[in-house]
C-alpha cells in the first residue's frame, strides 16, 4: 500500500514537472527581442548564448505573442529542439555548392507548353478545401488531419498518372504532432541533386488557434504547389534532377516543420540545389504582381537573379506577363529561412510588396471570400513554380536540346559588353542590365545587331543582360564583371 501511494505521488510529481518543462521551449531570436523580453518578463526567459545579433534562449512559450503586435505577424522566434540545437544554430552554415552559373534557361519548349495549362478553378477549389478545415493550427485535430489528407490527395494524383516512381511521405516531427508532407519526383540523371518547392500547410498562431481559415496564409501556397504538380503529371514530367514538393507543419509558431527537415537534410549531407518558398500567393495588393523577397540574410541573391532572368524570359509580354519588384520582410518571415540557415540557396516570390500584402493575415477574415472568390493571382505563381522547377531540374529527354541555342552572344572585355544578335527575321530593340538585387543598372535603346556597351562605373559582380527583339521576345545572358 505504501508503495502504491509512493508511486502515485511520484506520478503526480512527474506530471507536474512535465507540465512545467513543457511550458519552456528553446528558441533563437534577435538579441534585441531577447533583451526586451528579459526586462519585461525577467522570469520567463534565459539567454543561453549570443552571436552577432542573434540569441539562443530558453523561453516560456506563452511569451511568444508578446513579441508581436496583436494578431499581426512580425519578428518572432524560431523553435529549437534543445539547448544544444539552439546554441549551435547561432553558428550553423554548410558551404554553398551551387552558384549563379549553374542556373540556366534551356527548357523553352517544355515550359512554353505548360504555362497555358494553369487552372484558376482548381486553385480556388483547393484553397476552399483547406479553408474548410476551420483551423489548421498545428495542435488541432483538424490541422493534423489536413496533413494526412494532403498526403492522400498528392498520392492519388500520382497514382492516377501511373507514376510509380513518385513517392509521397509524411515527415514526423519532434516539436509538433502535425506532420509535414513530402512528394518526391526522382531525377533520372542526377537524382542526388534536389530542387525543392515548399510552403506551410498550417494556419493560425498562438493567439488564433481555433478559427484560423488561413486561405491566403497559406492555403494559397499549397494550392499553388498542388496545381503545379497536376500540370507536371499531365505532361509526364521526368526531371534530370530530383524534385521535392513540401508542405510544412507548424510554420506559424516558429518554422518548426521546415527547420527539422532542412536540419536533417544538412546533417545527412543532402544536396539541395535550390529552394523556392510559396507562402501567400493570392492577394493582389501591389502595382507589381510579385514581390521578390530579398532580405540579404535570408535569401539567395543567386536565385533572386535567376528569378529575374526567368521572369524576363518567360513573363515579359503576352498572356503570361508577370510584373515584379523586390521587397523585404525585414525578419525571418517564412520557411525559406530554415533552408538558408542550413547553407542552401533559398528564395521567396511573394504576393505583393511587403506591407501591401493581405491585411487579413492571421485573422478570422483570411478567407477566399475576402479575396472575392478569385484565384487569378495564384495562377501567376503556378507559372513561376513551373518555370523554377523545370528550368532547375531540367527535362529528362534529349529532344529539347535543339532549342537551346540562343540568338544572342556576349563577351565582356575591358569593362565593355560586346554583343552579337544572330537572327535573319528579327532585330534588336533594347537591352537592360540587372544586378543581383534585381536593380536595373543600365538600359539602352535603338541597338544595332551587334555592338559594344560600356560598363564603366558599374561595380564588380554578377549581372544579367536582357535584350528585347522587335517582336517583344527577351533574350538573356548572365555575365561576371570582374
Ligand atoms: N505568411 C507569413 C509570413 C508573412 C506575412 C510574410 C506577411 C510577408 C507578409 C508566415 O506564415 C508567418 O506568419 N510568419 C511569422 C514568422 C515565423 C517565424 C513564425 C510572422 O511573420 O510573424
Ligand atoms: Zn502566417
Amino acid at each position: 500500500m505504501r508503495k502504491f501511494i509512493q508511486s502515485i505521488m511520484l506520478l503526480a510529481l512527474s506530471a507536474q514537472l512535465f507540465a512545467q518543462s513543457s511550458d519552456w521551449v528553446y528558441a533563437t531570436m534577435t538579441h534585441e527581442s531577447a533583451l526586451s523580453l528579459q526586462s519585461s518578463h525577467p522570469s520567463g526567459i534565459v539567454i543561453l548564448a549570443t552571436e552577432g545579433n542573434v540569441s539562443a534562449v530558453q523561453i516560456q512559450h506563452q511569451l511568444a505573442p508578446s513579441l508581436k503586435s496583436g494578431n499581426l505577424h512580425g519578428p518572432g522566434y524560431i523553435y529549437r529542439t534543445d539547448a544544444q540545437d539552439a546554441v549551435q544554430a547561432l553558428t550553423k552554415n554548410a558551404p554553398k555548392k551551387f552558384n549563379i552559373l549553374d542556373f540556366t534557361i534551356t527548357e523553352d519548349m517544355f515550359v512554353n507548353e505548360v504555362l497555358g495549362m494553369v487552372s484558376q478553378e482548381n486553385l480556388g477549389n483547393t484553397i476552399l478545401e483547406l479553408e474548410n478545415y476551420g483551423s489548421r493550427f498545428h495542435t488541432t485535430s483538424s490541422g493534423r488531419q489536413a496533413a494526412l489528407d494532403l498526403k492522400e490527395k498528392w498520392q492519388e494524383m500520382a497514382q492516377a498518372a501511373n507514376r510509380e516512381d513518385i513517392t509521397v511521405e509524411l515527415f514526423q516531427h519532434q516539436l509538433t504532432q502535425q506532420r509535414s508532407v513530402i512528394l518526391t519526383i526522382p531525377g533520372t540523371e542526377v537524382p542526388n541533386e534536389i530542387v525543392v518547392i515548399g510552403g506551410h500547410l498550417d494556419s493560425g498562431d498562438w493567439s488564433l488557434q481555433t478559427n484560423a481559415p488561413g486561405a491566403d496564409d497559406n492555403a494559397s501556397g499549397i494550392a499553388t504547389m498542388t496545381e503545379t504538380l497536376r500540370i507536371l503529371l499531365a505532361k509526364n514530367f521526368h526531371p534530370k534532377r530530383t524534385v521535392q514538393i513540401m508542405a510544412y507543419a507548424a510554420e506559424e509558431i516558429g518554422l518548426v516543420g521546415s527547420n527539422e527537415i532542412a536540419t536533417q537534410y544538412n546533417n545527412q549531407n543532402k544536396n539541395v540545389v535550390a529552394m523556392a518558398q510559396f507562402d501567400m500567393t493570392n492577394y493582389n495588393g501591389s502595382s507589381v504582381d510579385v514581390g521578390l523577397i530579398n532580405d540579404a540574410q535570408f535569401t539567395s541573391s543567386e536565385l533572386n537573379l535567376f528569378w529575374v532572368e526567368l521572369m524576363e524570359h518567360y513573363n515579359s509580354t503576352g498572356e503570361h506577363r508577370i510584373t515584379y519588384g523586390t521587397t523585404a520582410c525585414g525578419y525571418g518571415c517564412s520557411d525559406h529561412v530554415s533552408w538558408t540557415e542550413n547553407g542552401y540557396l533559398a528564395s521567396f516570390p511573394f504576393e505583393s510588396s511587403f506591407g501591401e500584402h493581405n491585411p487579413f493575415v492571421h485573422s478570422e477574415e483570411d478567407t477566399f471570400a475576402a479575396m472575392n472568390n478569385d484565384a487569378s493571382h495564384s495562377v501567376k505563381f503556378v507559372k513561376l513554380a513551373l518555370e523554377f522547377v523545370i528550368e532547375i531540374a531540367k527535362v529528362s529527354t534529349m529532344s529539347t536540346q535543339e532549342l537551346n541555342k540562343t540568338d544572342i552572344q556576349i563577351v565582356v572585355q575591358n569593362r565593355d559588353l560586346i554583343y552579337q544578335f544572330n537572327s535573319s527575321n528579327k532585330s534588336l530593340n533594347s537591352m537592360a542590365i540587372y544586378d543581383s538585387s534585381a536593380r536595373n543598372v543600365l538600359s539602352k535603346n535603338q541597338l544595332n545587331a551587334s555592338g559594344r556597351i560600356s560598363l564603366q562605373g558599374i561595380p564588380s559582380g554578377y549581372y544579367i543582360a536582357v535584350f528585347k527583339d522587335n517582336q517583344g521576345k527577351s533574350h538573356s545572358k548572365k555575365f561576371l564583371l570582374k
